[in-house]
């Protein structure tokens, strides 16, 4: 039956590739509440799609963007079938800065066989693998191979604030899953499908710095009070050593290194430095000495300034003290370092560092830990033989340096193992202009989805 699906999906091309581009003119960026309505939109159309499968739909309402929560009913798949879960996310990133765009973010538009689009990789474009590869079993077996369900949420690119309420609201149901299948990641690179085996978690901080209460002339005042842009960057120079490594005392204390075999397998994987460096337009690549750029990618924590802001940017000179100054720090983490305890440790480190001519205020915006997923599972076996029927190709097993909160909720609240079976490429500009997705990943993609269910409902 498989073979007839993967007939149908290629017959198809036409009306996914129409399907996913309505799906991604709908701006549904989490972070701005002029764009609630679009964000809820893009829920509905995920809603209404499913409904078109024959799942039993719902709309589960958060104070923010509302999660959907599909379910395959009994007579639209064999009895005794497995059950899993499939999770992903329909917000966005912001598409800003719009002027960088060659086509408009929200006017999904193709060019040299690949969709540019704010969400086409990241995840609309990858969630809609799966739902055509539902679709094509649907109306080619009449049933999907497995007790599927489908968890949407609207808020993965602001920190899944309420999805921990939502499962932990759902537990009886989702708990039956066997296990939780994500596409949210990248291929190792093209032609070389991956399947992901451990994120770095991230916490993340707003730092604000005050001083007098106005702006203030940097001829008349300067030299008599502290200038918070000064401090700051002084304060932020000293987040990291001569060698690259995080100053922050006791940011290092609970890592734990992956195994040697598995560094040594890293260091075999066809990663080509040469074309990283032409990619990201760098002189060359940087970072903690001692470590290969993959290893300072997908093992070694980070922390990193996101934004920095203070006093005048406007043209020509305005003689000014700044009477505040604020930076956005992101630390990616890694297996054993609990994010609790690295905030206290940069906290405690921020507040030794102050000076005491200035106002400190630390926000936490974000705070998730790493994840790391077994190797050795039929549902791992079962996604290795999908991609190789996708993408003709065997995967090659990778870990990523981004976070998806849910991996580790799943593992904590449930106890359930997540697959990370990614359909993107390491230059699709996720979260930058001219995000895009490749047609040979979707098309690929939802064959490797449909192939999954398959082997799935042999588990
Ligand atoms: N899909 C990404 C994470 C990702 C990207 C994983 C590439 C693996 C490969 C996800 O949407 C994301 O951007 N996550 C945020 C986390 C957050 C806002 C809490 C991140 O990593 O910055
Ligand atoms: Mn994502
Ligand atoms: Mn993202």
């Amino acid at each position: 039956m498989l073979d007839s699906v993967l007939v149908w999906i290629e017959k198809n091309r036409r009306a996914w590739l129409d399907d996913l581009k309505q799906w991604l003119n709908i701006a549904s960026v989490s972070a701005v509440s002029a764009h609630d309505n679009d964000t809820a939109a893009a829920a509905e159309w995920a809603m209404s799609y499913l409904r078109g499968v024959g799942l039993n739909v719902r709309r589960i309402a958060t104070p923010r963007h509302p999660c959907v929560l599909a379910t395959t009913p009994d007579d639209l798949c064999p009895p005794g079938a497995p059950t899993i879960l499939f999770y992903g996310h329909y917000d966005v990133q912001p598409p800003e800065p719009l002027e960088k765009w060659i086509s408009p973010p929200f006017t999904a538009t193709v060019r040299d066989g690949k969709i540019y689009a704010r969400g086409a990789s990241d995840d609309k474009g990858q969630v809609f693998c799966h739902l055509a590869a539902l679709m094509a079993w649907r109306q080619i077996a009449g049933e999907i191979p497995l007790r599927l369900m489908v968890l949407l949420e609207g808020e993965e690119e602001i920190g899944s604030i309420n999805l921990a309420d939502v499962i932990k609201d759902h537990v009886d149901e989702l708990k039956t899953a066997r296990v939780l299948i994500v596409s949210d990641s990248n291929q190792f690179a093209p032609g070389i499908p991956a399947i992901t085996t451990g994120l770095r978690g991230l916490v993340y901080y707003q730092i604000e710095l005050t001083a007098a209460a106005e702006d203030l002339h940097s001829g008349v005042y300067g030299g008599a009070v502290a200038n918070p842009a000064n401090v700051l960057t002084q304060m932020l120079g000293r987040l990291h050593d001569s060698q690259g490594r995080v100053a922050v005392d006791g940011f290092y204390d609970d890592v734990v290194l992956p195994e040697e075999s598995i560094r040594r397998q890293w260091a075999e994987l066809p990663f080509d430095e040469n074309e990283f460096v032409r990619r990201l337009g760098v002189p060359q690549v940087s970072g903690e000495a001692g470590f290969s750029t993959l290893e300072r990618r997908w093992c070694r924590p980070t922390l990193d300034i996101n934004g920095l802001t203070s006093g005048y940017q406007g043209p020509g000179a305005k003689t000014v003290l700044p009477c505040s100054a604020s930076a956005k720090v992101s630390m990616r983490l890694v297996p054993n370092q609990n994010p609790d305890r690295i905030s206290t440790a940069f906290e405690r480190c921020l507040a030794v560092l102050k000076p005491p001519g200035v106002r400190l205020t630390l926000t936490r915006l974000n705070a998730t830990p790493a994840a790391v997923t077994q190797i050795d599972s039929p549902a791992i076996t079962a996604a290795a033989a999908a991609l190789e029927i996708g993408f003709g190709k065997s995967p090659v097993f990778m870990r990523e340096g981004g976070s998806i909160p849910v991996v580790n909720w799943f593992k904590e609240l449930l106890g359930i193992d997540s697959v990370l079976i990614g359909f993107g490429l390491p230059d699709d500009n996720l979260h930058a202009p001219n995000e895009k997705f490749d047609l040979n990943c979707l098309y690929s993609g939802i064959r490797t989805a449909a192939a999954l269910y398959d082997r799935l409902g042999g588990i």
